[in-house]
Protein backbone atom coordinates (compact mmCIF):
# COMPACT_ATOMS: atom_id res chain seq x y z
CA UNK A 1 0.00 0.00 0.00
CA UNK A 2 1.39 3.14 -0.61
CA UNK A 3 1.36 6.31 1.40
CA UNK A 4 -1.45 8.33 1.52
CA UNK A 5 0.08 12.20 -0.22
CA UNK A 6 -0.16 15.30 2.66
CA UNK A 7 -3.15 15.96 3.42
CA UNK A 8 -3.61 19.57 1.72
CA UNK A 9 -6.61 20.69 3.62
CA UNK A 10 -5.65 18.96 7.38
CA UNK A 11 -2.07 20.64 6.28
CA UNK A 12 -3.39 24.29 5.61
CA UNK A 13 -6.26 24.09 8.23
CA UNK A 14 -3.89 23.69 11.43
CA UNK A 15 -1.44 26.46 9.74
CA UNK A 16 -4.77 28.41 9.45
CA UNK A 17 -5.86 27.73 12.98
CA UNK A 18 -2.25 27.71 15.00
CA UNK A 19 -2.02 30.94 13.11
CA UNK A 20 -4.85 32.20 15.50
CA UNK A 21 -3.00 31.42 18.70
CA UNK A 22 -1.45 34.67 20.23
CA UNK A 23 -2.54 36.48 17.26
CA UNK A 24 -2.66 40.34 18.38
CA UNK A 25 -4.61 43.25 16.78
CA UNK A 26 -1.93 43.76 14.54
CA UNK A 27 -2.37 40.60 12.67
CA UNK A 28 0.95 39.23 14.00
CA UNK A 29 1.23 36.41 16.02
CA UNK A 30 3.18 36.95 19.80
CA UNK A 31 3.92 33.48 20.76
CA UNK A 32 7.27 33.37 22.90
CA UNK A 33 8.37 29.86 24.04
CA UNK A 34 6.66 29.08 27.38
CA UNK A 35 3.78 31.59 26.99
CA UNK A 36 0.35 31.03 27.67
CA UNK A 37 -0.17 31.32 23.92
CA UNK A 38 2.96 28.71 23.68
CA UNK A 39 1.22 26.10 25.64
CA UNK A 40 -2.54 26.31 24.17
CA UNK A 41 -0.80 25.89 20.39
CA UNK A 42 1.08 22.60 22.52
CA UNK A 43 -2.50 21.99 23.38
CA UNK A 44 -3.34 22.02 20.26
CA UNK A 45 -1.30 19.78 18.40
CA UNK A 46 -1.41 17.09 21.50
CA UNK A 47 -5.27 17.05 20.38
CA UNK A 48 -4.71 16.81 16.68
CA UNK A 49 -1.80 14.03 17.30
CA UNK A 50 -3.98 12.12 19.22
CA UNK A 51 -7.13 11.93 17.16
CA UNK A 52 -4.95 10.46 15.03
CA UNK A 53 -4.03 7.64 17.43
CA UNK A 54 -0.37 8.69 18.13
CA UNK A 55 0.96 8.89 21.29
CA UNK A 56 2.34 12.37 22.87
CA UNK A 57 4.87 12.87 25.61
CA UNK A 58 6.67 16.15 26.75
CA UNK A 59 10.41 16.18 27.67
CA UNK A 60 12.23 17.03 30.95
CA UNK A 61 13.56 20.13 29.12
CA UNK A 62 9.32 20.62 27.57
CA UNK A 63 9.97 19.33 23.70
CA UNK A 64 6.91 18.00 22.59
CA UNK A 65 7.11 14.69 21.25
CA UNK A 66 3.97 14.04 18.61
CA UNK A 67 4.52 10.36 17.99
CA UNK A 68 6.97 8.03 19.37
CA UNK A 69 9.62 8.91 21.51
CA UNK A 70 13.36 7.41 20.22
CA UNK A 71 13.81 4.30 22.39
CA UNK A 72 16.82 1.66 22.34
CA UNK A 73 17.21 -1.31 19.55
CA UNK A 74 15.82 1.33 16.94
CA UNK A 75 16.98 3.87 14.97
CA UNK A 76 14.38 6.63 14.90
CA UNK A 77 13.97 9.82 11.87
CA UNK A 78 13.03 12.61 14.08
CA UNK A 79 11.13 15.32 12.06
CA UNK A 80 10.39 18.69 13.48
CA UNK A 81 11.01 22.50 14.74
CA UNK A 82 9.17 24.62 16.92
CA UNK A 83 6.42 26.33 17.62
CA UNK A 84 7.42 29.17 19.80
CA UNK A 85 7.88 32.76 18.27
CA UNK A 86 9.37 35.98 18.19
CA UNK A 87 7.25 39.14 19.18
CA UNK A 88 5.14 40.13 16.75
CA UNK A 89 5.41 36.88 13.84
CA UNK A 90 4.46 35.63 11.18
CA UNK A 91 2.11 32.27 11.07
CA UNK A 92 4.87 30.21 9.11
CA UNK A 93 8.46 30.58 11.01
CA UNK A 94 8.88 27.07 12.58
CA UNK A 95 5.23 26.18 13.16
CA UNK A 96 4.95 25.04 9.37
CA UNK A 97 8.11 22.58 10.21
CA UNK A 98 6.05 20.99 13.20
CA UNK A 99 2.56 20.55 11.40
CA UNK A 100 4.41 18.89 8.47
CA UNK A 101 6.34 16.84 10.78
CA UNK A 102 3.12 15.52 12.42
CA UNK A 103 1.38 15.15 8.83
CA UNK A 104 4.74 13.06 7.65
CA UNK A 105 3.96 10.95 10.80
CA UNK A 106 0.21 10.28 10.13
CA UNK A 107 0.47 9.29 6.28
CA UNK A 108 4.11 7.19 7.29
CA UNK A 109 2.85 5.57 10.27
CA UNK A 110 -0.11 3.76 9.17
CA UNK A 111 1.95 2.06 6.83
CA UNK A 112 3.24 -0.10 9.41
CA UNK A 113 6.04 -1.02 6.74
CA UNK A 114 8.50 1.36 7.60
CA UNK A 115 12.35 -0.28 8.81
CA UNK A 116 12.96 2.62 11.35
CA UNK A 117 10.32 4.49 13.28
CA UNK A 118 9.81 8.00 12.05
CA UNK A 119 8.38 10.92 14.72
CA UNK A 120 7.87 14.75 15.16
CA UNK A 121 8.89 16.83 17.69
CA UNK A 122 8.24 20.64 18.20
CA UNK A 123 11.44 21.94 19.84
CA UNK A 124 10.89 24.23 23.23
CA UNK A 125 12.17 27.96 23.04
CA UNK A 126 13.74 27.95 19.85
CA UNK A 127 13.31 31.59 19.28
CA UNK A 128 14.15 32.57 23.22
CA UNK A 129 12.22 35.59 22.91
CA UNK A 130 10.71 35.84 25.95
CA UNK A 131 13.29 33.48 28.08
CA UNK A 132 16.61 34.58 26.69
CA UNK A 133 18.05 30.70 25.77
CA UNK A 134 17.26 30.50 22.22
CA UNK A 135 17.66 26.78 21.25
CA UNK A 136 16.43 25.88 24.36
CA UNK A 137 14.55 22.42 23.80
CA UNK A 138 17.28 21.14 20.93
CA UNK A 139 20.41 22.25 23.39
CA UNK A 140 19.05 20.39 26.42
CA UNK A 141 17.98 16.95 22.90
CA UNK A 142 21.49 17.59 21.82
CA UNK A 143 23.16 17.42 25.38
CA UNK A 144 24.94 20.82 24.33
CA UNK A 145 23.08 22.88 26.99
CA UNK A 146 25.13 25.39 28.81
CA UNK A 147 25.38 25.64 32.27
CA UNK A 148 23.17 28.37 33.52
CA UNK A 149 25.44 30.80 35.78
CA UNK A 150 22.07 31.98 37.72
CA UNK A 151 18.71 31.03 37.49
CA UNK A 152 17.22 31.51 34.13
CA UNK A 153 14.75 34.19 34.27
CA UNK A 154 12.94 35.81 31.23
CA UNK A 155 12.83 39.26 30.75
CA UNK A 156 9.16 40.00 32.18
CA UNK A 157 10.88 38.33 35.37
CA UNK A 158 9.26 35.06 35.23
CA UNK A 159 11.92 32.31 36.41
CA UNK A 160 12.35 29.61 33.16
CA UNK A 161 12.41 26.86 36.40
CA UNK A 162 8.10 27.58 36.89
CA UNK A 163 7.58 28.04 32.72
CA UNK A 164 8.93 24.81 32.11
CA UNK A 165 6.90 23.23 34.90
CA UNK A 166 3.69 24.62 33.42
CA UNK A 167 4.74 23.19 30.14
CA UNK A 168 5.07 19.83 31.40
CA UNK A 169 9.00 20.14 32.05
CA UNK A 170 11.00 19.67 35.20
CA UNK A 171 14.43 21.54 35.31
CA UNK A 172 16.35 19.64 37.41
CA UNK A 173 15.95 16.65 35.40
CA UNK A 174 16.87 18.56 32.47
CA UNK A 175 19.39 15.66 31.44
CA UNK A 176 16.59 12.98 30.62
CA UNK A 177 16.26 15.39 27.74
CA UNK A 178 19.11 14.44 26.34
CA UNK A 179 18.98 12.12 23.09
CA UNK A 180 21.10 9.04 22.76
CA UNK A 181 22.69 9.33 19.28
CA UNK A 182 22.45 5.09 18.74
CA UNK A 183 18.74 5.55 19.07
CA UNK A 184 18.77 8.33 16.09
CA UNK A 185 18.84 7.37 12.36
CA UNK A 186 18.57 11.10 11.19
CA UNK A 187 16.70 14.54 11.81
CA UNK A 188 15.09 16.56 8.96
CA UNK A 189 13.90 19.91 9.39
CA UNK A 190 11.34 21.75 6.99
CA UNK A 191 11.35 25.33 7.35
CA UNK A 192 10.01 28.47 5.33
CA UNK A 193 13.56 30.22 3.49
CA UNK A 194 13.12 33.42 5.27
CA UNK A 195 14.80 35.41 2.74
CA UNK A 196 14.42 36.34 -1.27
CA UNK A 197 16.33 33.65 -2.79
CA UNK A 198 13.87 31.01 -3.79
CA UNK A 199 11.45 33.12 -5.06
CA UNK A 200 13.90 35.41 -7.07
CA UNK A 201 14.44 31.87 -8.69
CA UNK A 202 11.28 30.73 -9.37
CA UNK A 203 12.61 27.26 -7.36
CA UNK A 204 10.11 25.73 -5.00
CA UNK A 205 12.56 23.81 -2.92
CA UNK A 206 16.24 24.55 -1.34
CA UNK A 207 18.52 22.17 0.14
CA UNK A 208 20.23 23.72 2.75
CA UNK A 209 23.79 23.44 2.79
CA UNK A 210 25.16 25.33 5.81
CA UNK A 211 23.44 27.35 8.54
CA UNK A 212 25.60 30.37 9.57
CA UNK A 213 26.24 30.84 13.38
CA UNK A 214 25.56 33.25 16.02
CA UNK A 215 26.53 35.08 18.68
CA UNK A 216 24.00 36.92 21.38
CA UNK A 217 25.88 39.74 23.88
CA UNK A 218 23.31 40.92 26.61
CA UNK A 219 24.66 44.80 27.25
CA UNK A 220 23.61 46.77 30.14
CA UNK A 221 24.51 50.51 30.20
CA UNK A 222 25.05 52.37 33.01
CA UNK A 223 24.80 55.97 33.06
CA UNK A 224 23.21 58.63 35.58
CA UNK A 225 19.74 59.30 35.55
CA UNK A 226 18.84 63.30 35.88
CA UNK A 227 16.83 65.86 35.20
CA UNK A 228 16.48 66.94 30.84
CA UNK A 229 16.23 70.53 31.54
CA UNK A 230 18.67 71.17 34.41
CA UNK A 231 21.72 69.30 33.58
CA UNK A 232 23.61 70.95 31.32
CA UNK A 233 25.29 68.64 27.94
CA UNK A 234 28.57 68.69 29.21
CA UNK A 235 29.19 66.08 31.99
CA UNK A 236 25.91 63.72 31.63
CA UNK A 237 26.18 60.30 31.58
CA UNK A 238 23.60 59.54 29.05
CA UNK A 239 22.95 55.66 28.62
CA UNK A 240 20.70 56.58 25.92
CA UNK A 241 22.80 58.59 24.16
CA UNK A 242 25.65 55.96 24.23
CA UNK A 243 23.02 53.41 22.94
CA UNK A 244 22.31 55.00 20.16
CA UNK A 245 26.15 55.50 18.79
CA UNK A 246 26.65 51.88 19.98
CA UNK A 247 23.61 50.64 17.39
CA UNK A 248 25.35 52.46 14.62
CA UNK A 249 28.84 51.23 15.98
CA UNK A 250 27.21 47.39 15.58
CA UNK A 251 25.81 48.15 12.58
CA UNK A 252 28.67 48.91 10.74
CA UNK A 253 30.54 45.61 11.53
CA UNK A 254 29.55 44.22 8.47
CA UNK A 255 30.36 47.14 6.46
CA UNK A 256 34.31 46.90 7.82
CA UNK A 257 33.78 43.51 7.14
CA UNK A 258 33.95 41.84 10.87
CA UNK A 259 30.84 39.55 10.10
CA UNK A 260 27.79 38.85 7.32
CA UNK A 261 25.25 40.76 9.73
CA UNK A 262 25.07 42.21 13.29
CA UNK A 263 22.02 43.30 14.60
CA UNK A 264 20.44 45.15 17.65
CA UNK A 265 16.56 44.54 18.24
CA UNK A 266 16.22 44.92 21.30
CA UNK A 267 17.12 47.71 23.66
CA UNK A 268 14.80 49.18 26.87
CA UNK A 269 15.48 52.45 28.22
CA UNK A 270 15.42 53.45 32.18
CA UNK A 271 12.79 55.62 33.85
CA UNK A 272 11.92 55.88 29.97
CA UNK A 273 10.61 58.94 30.36
CA UNK A 274 10.23 62.14 28.22
CA UNK A 275 11.91 64.58 30.78
CA UNK A 276 14.69 62.25 32.52
CA UNK A 277 18.05 61.59 30.93
CA UNK A 278 18.22 57.52 30.71
CA UNK A 279 20.06 56.27 33.50
CA UNK A 280 19.97 52.61 32.23
CA UNK A 281 19.57 50.62 29.06
CA UNK A 282 19.73 46.99 28.05
CA UNK A 283 20.06 46.22 24.78
CA UNK A 284 20.78 42.86 22.93
CA UNK A 285 23.35 42.37 20.41
CA UNK A 286 22.99 39.61 17.70
CA UNK A 287 26.09 39.06 15.47
CA UNK A 288 26.26 36.13 12.72
CA UNK A 289 28.58 34.14 10.11
CA UNK A 290 28.96 31.09 8.32
CA UNK A 291 33.19 30.80 9.50
CA UNK A 292 33.29 30.28 13.49
CA UNK A 293 36.81 31.95 13.77
CA UNK A 294 35.12 35.30 12.33
CA UNK A 295 31.84 35.16 14.33
CA UNK A 296 33.87 35.20 17.72
CA UNK A 297 36.20 37.92 16.36
CA UNK A 298 33.47 39.91 15.32
CA UNK A 299 31.59 39.95 18.68
CA UNK A 300 34.74 40.56 20.29
CA UNK A 301 35.00 43.28 18.14
CA UNK A 302 31.47 44.40 18.90
CA UNK A 303 32.57 44.07 22.51
CA UNK A 304 35.56 46.68 21.98
CA UNK A 305 33.22 48.98 20.20
CA UNK A 306 30.79 49.23 22.89
CA UNK A 307 33.48 49.65 25.95
CA UNK A 308 35.36 52.08 24.20
CA UNK A 309 31.71 54.59 23.49
CA UNK A 310 30.75 53.65 26.75
CA UNK A 311 34.37 55.25 28.27
CA UNK A 312 33.69 58.41 26.00
CA UNK A 313 30.33 59.00 27.20
CA UNK A 314 31.05 58.08 30.81
CA UNK A 315 28.85 55.12 31.13
CA UNK A 316 29.64 51.81 32.72
CA UNK A 317 29.43 48.82 30.05
CA UNK A 318 29.06 45.35 31.16
CA UNK A 319 28.94 42.75 28.19
CA UNK A 320 27.75 38.74 28.79
CA UNK A 321 27.65 36.43 25.99
CA UNK A 322 23.98 35.18 26.35
CA UNK A 323 23.83 32.72 23.64
CA UNK A 324 25.96 31.37 21.01
CA UNK A 325 25.88 28.37 18.22
CA UNK A 326 28.34 27.00 15.79
CA UNK A 327 27.90 27.31 11.97
CA UNK A 328 27.00 24.14 10.86
CA UNK A 329 26.87 21.93 7.44
CA UNK A 330 24.58 19.56 6.93
CA UNK A 331 24.79 16.09 6.27
CA UNK A 332 25.72 15.65 2.40
CA UNK A 333 24.13 12.07 2.41
CA UNK A 334 20.80 13.40 3.83
CA UNK A 335 20.75 16.48 0.82
CA UNK A 336 21.29 13.73 -1.96
CA UNK A 337 18.37 11.93 -0.39
CA UNK A 338 16.06 15.21 -0.29
CA UNK A 339 17.36 16.26 -3.68
CA UNK A 340 16.46 12.17 -5.23
CA UNK A 341 12.95 12.62 -3.27
CA UNK A 342 12.27 15.98 -5.06
CA UNK A 343 13.92 14.58 -8.68
CA UNK A 344 11.19 11.50 -8.73
CA UNK A 345 8.57 14.53 -8.72
CA UNK A 346 10.51 16.52 -10.82
CA UNK A 347 10.58 19.12 -8.86
CA UNK A 348 13.81 21.75 -9.00
CA UNK A 349 15.58 22.56 -6.23
CA UNK A 350 18.67 24.95 -5.25
CA UNK A 351 21.27 24.86 -2.65
CA UNK A 352 20.93 27.29 0.02
CA UNK A 353 22.79 28.42 3.02
CA UNK A 354 20.46 29.81 5.39
CA UNK A 355 21.20 32.98 7.59
CA UNK A 356 18.56 31.89 10.41
CA UNK A 357 19.56 29.85 12.80
CA UNK A 358 17.46 26.44 13.24
CA UNK A 359 17.12 23.41 15.74
CA UNK A 360 18.70 21.07 13.26
CA UNK A 361 21.99 23.26 13.76
CA UNK A 362 22.13 21.93 17.26
CA UNK A 363 20.62 18.31 16.31
CA UNK A 364 23.67 18.12 13.84
CA UNK A 365 25.92 17.64 16.55
CA UNK A 366 24.54 13.84 17.47
CA UNK A 367 22.99 12.68 14.32
CA UNK A 368 22.99 13.09 10.99
CA UNK A 369 20.79 16.89 10.03
CA UNK A 370 19.09 18.11 6.98
CA UNK A 371 16.84 21.24 5.96
CA UNK A 372 14.32 21.70 3.02
CA UNK A 373 13.23 25.62 2.63
CA UNK A 374 9.96 26.66 1.05
CA UNK A 375 10.13 30.21 -0.80
CA UNK A 376 8.84 33.08 1.54
CA UNK A 377 6.84 35.63 -0.35
CA UNK A 378 9.00 39.02 -0.65
CA UNK A 379 11.69 37.43 1.16
CA UNK A 380 10.51 38.47 4.73
CA UNK A 381 10.22 36.52 8.10
CA UNK A 382 9.87 37.43 11.52
CA UNK A 383 6.73 40.09 10.36
CA UNK A 384 3.52 39.60 10.25
CA UNK A 385 3.19 39.75 6.93
CA UNK A 386 5.45 36.43 6.28
CA UNK A 387 3.88 34.30 3.91
CA UNK A 388 4.09 30.77 1.48
CA UNK A 389 1.92 30.13 -1.18
CA UNK A 390 -0.31 27.37 -0.31
CA UNK A 391 0.87 25.27 -3.39
CA UNK A 392 4.67 25.97 -1.95
CA UNK A 393 3.89 24.65 1.66
CA UNK A 394 1.77 21.75 0.36
CA UNK A 395 5.07 20.92 -2.02
CA UNK A 396 7.34 21.03 0.60
CA UNK A 397 5.22 19.00 3.29
CA UNK A 398 5.45 16.37 0.46
CA UNK A 399 8.96 16.95 -0.25
CA UNK A 400 9.69 16.64 3.17
CA UNK A 401 7.58 12.99 3.88
CA UNK A 402 8.81 11.60 0.25
CA UNK A 403 12.35 11.89 1.79
CA UNK A 404 11.71 10.45 4.98
CA UNK A 405 9.71 7.82 3.32
CA UNK A 406 12.60 7.34 1.28
CA UNK A 407 15.13 6.98 4.48
CA UNK A 408 12.62 4.92 6.72
CA UNK A 409 11.68 1.75 4.08
CA UNK A 410 13.04 -1.49 4.13
CA UNK A 411 15.12 -0.73 0.94
CA UNK A 412 16.24 3.37 2.47
CA UNK A 413 19.58 4.29 3.18
CA UNK A 414 21.77 7.13 4.46
CA UNK A 415 24.59 6.25 1.30
C1 LIG B 1 15.82 32.32 14.48
O1 LIG B 1 14.70 32.64 14.19
C2 LIG B 1 16.89 33.23 14.21
O2 LIG B 1 16.88 34.33 14.79
O3 LIG B 1 17.72 32.92 13.37
MN1 LIG C 1 12.52 32.60 13.78
MN1 LIG D 1 12.34 29.08 12.85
Amino acid sequence: MPAQPVNRDRLLRRLTELAQIGRSESGGVTRPGFSPADLEARRYMVREAENSGLPTAVDAAGNLWLGPRPHPGTTTLVLGSHLDTVVDAGPLDGVYGVVSALEAVENLTSLNLLAHPVTAIAFANEEGALHPQPFWGSLAASGQMPTPTAAPTAYDGTLLRDALTQAGGNLDAIDQARLDPHQLLAYLELHIEQGPVLERERIPIGIVDAIVGRVQLEVELTGAAAHAGTTPMPGRSDALAAAAEIVLAVEDLPAADWCQVATIGRLEAAPNSPNTIAGLVHLTVDVRDADEARLHQAAGEAVRRIESIAQRRTVKASCTRAASSKPVLTDAALRRSIAAAAARRAVPTLPLTSGAGHDAQMMAAITPAAMIFVPSIGGVSHVPHEDTSPDDLVLGAQMLQDTALALTSPTGSLA
